[in-house]
């Protein structure tokens, strides 16, 4: 038995990167794991996850978040089908970069809709359900960009990422007489396809170059394995996790530690 058994659990962006570690995870620990994303690779997906982990359980729904009709839809036929959701992980984003000179608005436009309004669309549908049963995680993938540092060119995405602590603490507040807890993780570099593109947009010619760079610019020398998020995550979700609420915590392997690269070295 691990410590999520008996609960059910919808994960957006679940098809790769954070969002399939938190659905392995959150599996391997007992919960149901409803898994979601805009693109119908989300069904393969889940079904290697039931393949190569044994005895876990997940259904999965392809689910725009950016589309609140299609958001409410889902949960509704989600808890018909498995009964009620406990936890929610605000993970689908979309990250691009972006000249600061021409602040372009279709990008930001994209970045606000998935990132800020998707994450209010998903809160928006399952929160009725949470308060009137009191019972509800709900977890905030943020980022340590915006919220902590910046890499250059990140302007539409580092907003939203900030944002979304203002969102998190907003719900913790109004919800913690309800027994739920709302709370935002904030990670460093990972290794998802998300960072993948990232590392080809700042050098097409020689993205694994940039990868190793990141790599070794992270105290630990290397980026964080999607599981690791999963751990974190499924601890929030879980009942020992009862009092904590509005905290954003960080997991990037000390890479916002370093205050110079010169001193004392
Ligand atoms: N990878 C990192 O280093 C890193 C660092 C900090 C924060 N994050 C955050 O973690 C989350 C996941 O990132 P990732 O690296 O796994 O990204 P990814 O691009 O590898 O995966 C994102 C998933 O979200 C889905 N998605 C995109 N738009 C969607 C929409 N409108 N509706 C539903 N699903 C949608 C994609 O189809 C994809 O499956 C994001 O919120 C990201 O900002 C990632």
């Amino acid at each position: 038995m691990g410590n999520l058994t008996g609960r059910t659990a919808l994960i957006t962006g679940a098809a790769m990167g954070n969002g399939l570690g938190i659905a392995r995870v959150m599996a391997q620990k007992g919960a149901l794991v409803i898994m979601t994303d805009k693109s119908e690779q989300v069904f393969e997906s889940a079904r290697r996850l039931e393949e190569s982990e044994k005895g876990v359980r997940t259904a999965a729904y392809q689910m725009d978040v950016t589309d609140p009709d299609c958001v409410r839809d889902v949960v509704r036929e989600a808890e018909a089908a498995h009964g009620p959701l406990h936890i929610l992980v605000n993970n689908a984003g979309v990250s691009l970069l972006t000249d600061i000179r021409e602040m372009d608005e279709k990008l930001r436009k994209l970045h606000f809709d998935v990132n800020i309004q998707g994450a209010w669309n998903c809160v928006k549908a399952v929160l009725p359900g949470m308060m009137e049963r009191h019972y509800g995680r709900l977890i905030h993938m943020s980022s340590v960009t915006g919220p902590v540092v910046c890499d250059p060119a990140n302007i539409a995405y580092a907003t939203t990422k900030a944002a979304l602590l203002g969102f998190s603490k907003a719900i913790a507040i109004d919800t913690a007489e309800y027994n739920i807890t709302s709370n935002a993780i904030l990670p460093g570099y990972f290794m998802t396809p998300m960072v993948q593109l990232t590392a080809e947009e700042t050098d097409p010619n020689d993205p694994q170059r940039v990868l190793d760079e990141i790599a070794e610019s992270v105290p630990v020398k290397r980026l964080g394995r999607p599981e690791e998020i999963g751990y974190l995550a499924a601890f929030l979700a879980s009942d020992e996790a009862a009092y904590i609420t509005g905290a954003e915590i960080r997991i990037d392997g000390g890479s916002t530690l370093p205050e110079t690269s010169c001193v004392g070295r």
